[in-house]
């Protein structure tokens, strides 16, 4: 499948032009720009149109840097449950004394749900992309972050996640960072054969 001869239009644009940026600008994004990102994010589908979710947006500095500290010092005592090579390189990265799980964005949206909510991860994932593609439209960088997921069950995690109005009970799907793009990351290719169709 090639990009050229398939159909273009302004929302396929985005999502075709969408890229995981890791280097941001150090100044905050616009009130107006995270409200119509997070509302874009309450419109996603949701199983049997549960709507479950919580979202919350981080943009305080000093709060993001607390819970570096904390994802640092949770990766030190984390065993991973298996052999992703994601997870196994994250907790090497965080060992660096610069390490900053959210390449320092000046907004952090973290994804919970509902404990035992089979569609959980599902909806909050939808959910994350229609986040992404939004802050995609709005001129903005964004990127999937996975430690907060990762060490859901880190009990200083969960405290200070408390403290922030995040229910303990809650799992933690997913985390979005946005922020004004520092450098713009090259599209990855698409590998090939993953697609199938039937006629
Ligand atoms: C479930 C999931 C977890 C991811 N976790 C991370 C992460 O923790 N850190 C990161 O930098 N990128 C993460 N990514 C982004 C992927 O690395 C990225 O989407 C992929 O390399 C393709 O690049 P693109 O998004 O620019 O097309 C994650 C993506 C997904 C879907």
């Amino acid at each position: 499948m090639d990009n050229a001869n398939t159909i273009q239009n302004e929302v396929l644009n985005c999502i075709l032009t969408r890229r995981s940026t890791r280097n941001y600008e150090n100044r905050q994004i616009e009130m107006l720009q995270l409200d119509t990102i997070l509302n874009s994010a309450i419109w996603a589908p949701s199983g049997g149109n549960s709507q479950t979710w919580l979202f919350t947006a981080i943009q305080n500095k000093e709060i993001l840097l607390k819970l570096n500290v904390l994802v640092k010092e949770g990766f030190q005592k984390w065993i991973p449950d298996d052999d992703y090579p994601g997870k196994l390189g994250a907790k090497a990265s965080s060992e660096k004394q610069n390490y900053n799980f959210y390449y320092h964005a000046p907004t952090l949206i973290i994804a919970s749900n509902q404990p035992g909510y089979e569609n959980a991860m599902a909806d909050c994932s939808l959910a994350l992309e229609n986040i992404f593609l939004a802050a995609h439209s709005l001129g903005l960088g964004s990127c999937y972050i996975n430690q907060l997921h990762w060490l859901r069950n880190d009990p200083n995690i969960r405290d200070f996640l408390f403290e922030l109005g995040i229910p303990k009970e809650h799992t933690i799907c997913s985390t979005a960072v946005i922020g004004y793009i520092g450098k713009a990351s090259s599209p990855l290719p698409r590998k090939k054969d993953t697609i199938h169709i039937i006629r």
